[in-house]
């Protein structure tokens, strides 16, 4: 056991709340959905997965236009998953089990039917007026600058009441709160001291470069991009100085209570703002996202060169946190392709995620493999599918529900689950996988135990093995006496390499874990051979 805290030590796994487990019957998951099934998540043996903490999508009361990242009541908890009570259940049922829990925290923007918005939007003189960005457009039916937002289309809407826009980063209904207000800036920390004093362990923060903006509104500079988010260069209405000042502040009031973390979501093409976040690792947030090796297309070299500039950026101090899809992103298992290899890559991509010098942050269901599931438009739910099909299908086949059996509805529900069910249930599922000892989710569960036995994996120096095949990522981690390297071969043929790993002190590695077999056996002297996308996780020691 290390001395590392949880959030360097540990995994971490997402749960998108509405789709995971539904213990009520309404065909929406919920608190007591999660609840039934933290056995599954970690339960103390190798046969659960062995995650050290979860963090659940957003629960507060809303209207759930966005997926709960719309927040009507900060101080709530959405009743289509629970109740105070509930979600104190949930906690304490956490910790008795060691693991930790971490929230959604929507700091940017709240619903428009909040009832701070309601009145800011009543007239100009509302004492909640200045709580969110007004301005007068530049003329007659012009916004007031020529900003995109991150869904794309103007960021200020029109209100006619009051014949001024309001600036929503994200979707219209999703209006941004003005942070350079001190009181909207008083009232989000009393929000995180909330949960802080419910013992909440940590939050993901949505959107944490978003909350300023440049106060004079200037226009970005433009740039070429495949779609116009990406026609203008960012520099104006993201990842401003104040939303790090901000994040600082966040980090002083989590540090007044022991052992929480700070997860925050950059969002943003470029590589730069996210380890911006990390300061030198303790006057910034904990963790951050590092959206790049999300985006990697299937290559060894493009995952080992996006991990190396994260390594050689990283502020000394800092800490990396990676993660392979989230509920916004098509799911690994699909983007990663790779036809008849598609479960051989899933399993190097697990091997290369649990394995890094970094937290890993697992999205429920990747560990079963659950695809990029095909949402018909009629049945859709999220505003950026409805908004922009066919040309984007939007973020719902990331969400469908979490597939727990081959039984009716994947065992999710007994009602009509709110999203439909993809079809791979019949065979993709917690259930079956379970009992094959080489499935996907058997070797998730590898992963993290070895991950949780071995120091050098939680803790150890990264360094690349040179020189290695086209197509091989290699890595030792080390710590002390302990040295691992990890071998990964994500091409479908079947490499060999000998000098580099003889040169490496000497030939006495140990193999720990394969996806092919042969662990605890020796490797041969002078010879590496590793299979279609074989991992081979080896040992030796000083
Ligand atoms: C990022 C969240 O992950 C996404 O789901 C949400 O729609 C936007 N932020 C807006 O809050």
């Amino acid at each position: 056991m290390s001395d590392l805290p949880w959030w360097k030590r540990g995994v971490i796994y997402e749960i998108p709340v509405a789709s995971f487990a539904d213990s009520d019957g309404d065909g929406k998951g919920d608190l007591r959905g999660i609840i039934q099934k933290l056995d599954y998540l970690n339960d103390g043996t190798a046969s659960s997965l062995g995650v050290d903490a979860i963090w659940l999508t957003p629960t507060n009361a809303s209207p759930m236009r966005d997926f709960g990242y719309d927040v009507r009541d900060y101080y709530s908890i959405d009743p289509r998953f629970g109740t105070m009570a509930d979600f104190g259940e949930l906690l304490e049922a956490c910790h008795e089990r060691g693991m930790r829990l971490m929230t959604d925290l929507v700091l940017n923007h709240t619903s428009e039917e909040h009832p701070w918005f309601v009145e800011s939007r009543a007239s100009r003189d509302n004492p909640k007026r200045d709580w969110y960005v007004w301005r007068d457009g530049r003329a007659p039916g012009k916004p007031p600058n020529r900003w995109v937002s991150v869904a794309e289309g103007s960021p200020w809407q029109y209100d006619d009441a009051t014949d001024q826009y309001y600036y929503h980063a994200f979707l219209d209904f999703q209006p941004d709160l003005n942070w350079r207000n001190p009181e909207v800036r008083r009232e989000m920390l009393n929000v995180l001291e909330f949960w802080l004093d419910k013992g909440v362990d940590g939050f993901r923060l949505d959107l944490i470069n978003f909350l300023y903006e440049d106060e004079l509104l200037r226009d970005n500079p433009r740039r070429l991009g495949r779609r116009p988010y990406f026609w203008q260069h960012h520099i104006y209405d993201r990842s401003r100085p104040e939303s790090l000042e901000a994040a600082r502040d966040l980090r002083g009031l989590c540090d007044t209570y022991p052992d929480r973390a700070l997860m925050g979501e950059v969002c943003t093409d470029e590589r730069d703002d996210a380890v911006a976040y990390l300061g030198d690792g303790s006057d910034s947030l904990h963790l951050s996202f590092y959206l790049d090796f999300a985006r990697v297309r299937w290559s060894a070299e493009r995952f080992r060169e996006s991990v190396g500039w994260l390594e050689k950026h990283i502020p000394a101090g800092g800490w990396p946190c990676y993660y392979l899809n989230n509920h916004d992103m098509s799911r690994t298992f699909t983007r990663l392709g790779g036809g008849r290899y598609a479960e051989a890559r899933a399993k190097v991509a697990a091997a290369m995620l649990l394995t890094l010098r970094g937290t890993p942050v697992i999205y429920a269901g990747e560990e079963i493999g659950m695809p990029m599931s095909k949402v018909p438009r009629r049945v859709m739910k999220d505003p950026l599918g409805t908004k922009y099909w066919p040309l984007s299908h939007g973020r719902d086949g990331a969400r469908t529900p979490m597939q727990w059996s081959a039984e009716k509805n994947a065992g999710f529900t007994s009602g009509e689950p709110w999203l439909p069910v993809d079809p791979s249930y019949a065979h993709r599922n917690v259930e079956d996988l379970d009992r094959d000892p080489d499935s996907l989710l058997n070797w998730y569960r590898r992963l993290i135990r070895l991950r949780s036995e071995r120091l050098a994996l939680q803790a150890g120096s990264y360094r690349v093995i040179e020189d290695t095949p086209k197509g091989v990522y290699a890595y030792l981690r080390e710590s002390g006496e302990q040295r691992i390297a990890v071998l990964l071969n994500f091409t479908s043929r079947t490499v060999t390499f000998a000098k580099q790993m003889d040169a490496l002190y000497g030939a006495a590695w140990k193999t720990l874990v394969s996806t092919h077999g042969a662990e605890g056996e020796p490797t041969p002297h002078g010879g590496i051979r590793l299979r279609p996308c074989e991992v081979l996780i080896l040992e030796t020691s000083a």
